[in-house]
């Protein structure tokens, strides 16, 4: 079972209306996620997780659209599938952990009705059996009272609550691809710590492959096998996690890793990258990074670098490893 592909990204292309025509907010993305298996993506704000992660649910918010690739999951192709039919797999197939939670509850709906409804349509349990089953989810994400936590409505929760509802109804219905987009930004560390092990039972017994989208490089480093670094919406480098935490290859990666805070070292200003994201509709022929890169050199200005595969499957989008495939 181990290794087998549950979903292939090909190529993703998702744009938005811009000044002239459309901008790619989201180009090149290309990855794939074994059955089990928790992969990570991470990358500073604005660089295209969300778009990815909506893309992938069938959810681009308007007027947003994907322009070309393939989503391939579990051997249908998701970018053909009509409305009906994504309908149908979401919630059930694929879950997906939005950031804003609030945006995801209905507020006229009580958590009770809102996961009854829900585990009802998609595990054809009855309203009793669907309750039962809500108040143990809720007791397992560490709500405690759950059962007159069914009785409330959205806004009577706060927001940490309120994610962890969010998280039950998506565990609830024994996805087979669990999209967590920030799941536990908002949540205390123990809170936290408890959910990620809940995802991480999920995953080890085969029934659940999941994309965690991260700023928390601990997560990462955690939980999952494989981690996607993306910028400016292309995949910039991807590999085994233990080993891009070890050896970044791509210049942003390690920036990335040399602005995150280790534990131990007090008091050393935190490393800040210089220079800012170029938008999307000011995008030049170049590598997105060329203005922020110490090691920019002239054609990375004016010519995008190809995806080079490294050993071990580590794949990088830099011009600096162009006569180093398979170091
Ligand atoms: N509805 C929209 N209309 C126009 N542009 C959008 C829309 N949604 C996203 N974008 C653009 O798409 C790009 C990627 O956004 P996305 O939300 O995927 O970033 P992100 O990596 O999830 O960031 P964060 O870490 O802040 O959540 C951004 O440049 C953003 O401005
Ligand atoms: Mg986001």
């Amino acid at each position: 079972m181990l290794n087998e592909e549950l979903l292939v990204v090909k190529d993703l292309r998702v744009s938005y209306p811009a000044v002239n025509g459309r901008a790619a907010v989201v180009e090149n993305v290309s990855f794939s996620l074994n059955k089990a298996e928790i992969i990570g993506i991470v990358g500073e704000s604005g660089c295209g997780k969300s778009v990815t992660s909506r893309a992938i649910m069938g959810m681009v918010k308007k007027p947003g659209q994907i322009d070309r690739g393939s989503i391939l999951f579990d051997g249908k192709e998701l970018t053909q599938l009509s409305k009906k039919e994504y309908t149908a797999l979401r919630g059930k197939e694929i879950s997906m952990i939005f950031q804003e939670p609030m945006t995801a509850l209905n507020p006229v709906y009580t958590i009770g009705e809102q996961m009854a409804e829900c585990i009802c349509k998609h595990l054809k349990y009855n309203k009793k059996e669907a309750l039962e089953y809500a108040t143990e989810m809720l007791e397992k994400v560490g709500i405690s009272m759950p059962k007159d936590r069914l009785k409330q409505y959205p806004y009577e929760l706060s927001g940490g609550i309120r994610q962890r509802v969010m998280i039950a109804i998506c565990l609830s219905c024994h996805p087979k691809l669990l999209i967590a987009d920030e799941p536990t930004t908002a949540l205390d560390v123990t809170i936290q710590a408890q959910i990620l092990r809940l995802m991480q039972e999920l995953c080890k017994s085969g029934d659940m492959s999941t994309i965690v989208v991260t700023h928390d490089m601990g997560v990462v480093s955690e939980l999952c096998s494989r981690v996607i670094v993306m910028y400016a919406g292309n995949v910039v480098e991807t590999g085994a996690s233990d080993k891009i935490f070890k050896k970044p290859l791509h210049p942003y990666t390690k920036a990335l890793l040399k602005s995150i805070p280790k534990i131990g070292e007090k008091g050393e200003k935190l490393y800040a990258i210089p220079g800012t994201v170029i938008a999307p509709g000011e995008r030049s022929a170049g590598c997105r990074f060329c203005n922020r890169c110490e090691c920019c050199r002239e054609r990375c200005k004016t010519e995008m670098p190809p995806t080079i595969t490294m050993d071990g499957g580590r794949t990088v989008k830099c011009w600096l490893y162009e006569n180093a495939r398979g170091e």
